[in-house]
């Protein structure tokens, strides 16, 4: 199993639409994905079909960290965990609840494990099932994690419980300066998590302009790894968000469409 958080602490930068499309390409290719939406936002929820996540108020990630806050552990793990309607990926939801449950968790100190707790969970749950496991064996390939724009107690657990870090990028100047903020945070993480990485920025939105060519050349000259795929701004993005599908489905051959195939490709060839 990969854990990645996709996270920048600047908002509207594409980490959902870029949780989205990379669990979709990963299911394509027969992988198990599981999702967890650790925004209050709830966006990657409602596109996965709760169409009004604040009426959600059991089992998920809010009262996860709330369980996990009065018990000390994660009972019942998969009753966090919801079918969707892609075959191969599953969610865990966010609700407005997770900002309450945030405020709560920060207040008690946070708790860093309950993402991963949920996970070692799961993967025993799996182990019981299908008996013990040949050496690796989970309950996904994949877990993606879609942080909110802010550094909360769900994006803290979420890079607590990654093994790998993807920070989707637009190539503007504020973003540069944003990074290095969000870089010394993760780096705190990794202090008492040390096997999280930073995989890499991933520029998004990219568009054929002086300035978005001038802030690709800035941020490939800091000292992030940036990866070398970007994905290119295109309208059918949007429309295969509010279509409910992902651009996989909706608009293989976009620019977009294909440039996210590319960077998995390039994501995947990194972590062999
Ligand atoms: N490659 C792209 N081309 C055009 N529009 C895009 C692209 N990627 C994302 N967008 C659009 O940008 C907006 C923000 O994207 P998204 O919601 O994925 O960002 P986010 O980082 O998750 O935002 P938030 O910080 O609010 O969680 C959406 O309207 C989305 O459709
Ligand atoms: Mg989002």
């Amino acid at each position: 199993m990969r854990t990645i958080s996709i996270i920048n602490l600047k908002g509207g930068t594409a980490k959902t639409t870029t949780t989205i499309n990379m669990a979709a390409i990963l299911a394509d290719m027969g992988k198990t994905v599981l999702v967890i939406d650790a925004d209050a936002q709830a966006n990657a929820t409602q596109f996965y079909g709760f169409r009004d996540p604040d009426k959600l108020c059991e089992n998920t990630l809010a009262e996860l960290l709330n369980a996990y806050e009065s018990f000390g552990r994660s009972d019942y793990a998969e009753d966090y965990v919801r079918k969707t309607p892609f075959s191969g990926i599953d969610l865990v939801p966010a609700s407005i609840g997770l900002l309450n449950a945030d405020i709560a968790a920060l207040k008690r100190g946070g708790n860093l494990k309950t993402i991963e707790d949920l996970l070692d969970n799961l993967n025993e749950d799996a182990w019981i099932e299908n008996g013990v496991p040949e050496n690796g064996a989970s309950a996904y390939d994949f877990v993606l994690i879609d942080c909110p724009p802010s550094f909360t107690a769900a994006s803290v657990a979420a890079i607590y419980a990654s093994d790998d870090v993807i920070i989707p990028v637009e190539a503007d100047l504020f973003s540069i300066t944003g990074m290095a903020a969000l870089i010394a945070q993760i780096n705190s993480v990794r202090r008492i998590q040390p096997r999280v990485r930073v995989a890499g920025a991933l520029i998004c939105k990219w568009h054929n302009t002086a300035a978005c060519i001038q802030g690709e050349a800035a941020l490939r000259a800091s000292s992030v790894p940036i990866f070398t795929q970007t994905i290119r701004r295109s309208d059918k993005v949007t429309e295969s968000i509010f279509s409910g599908q992902s651009l996989q489905a909706y608009s293989p051959q976009s620019a977009a469409g294909r440039d996210y195939r590319a960077f998995v490709a390039e994501y995947l060839e990194g972590v062999r």
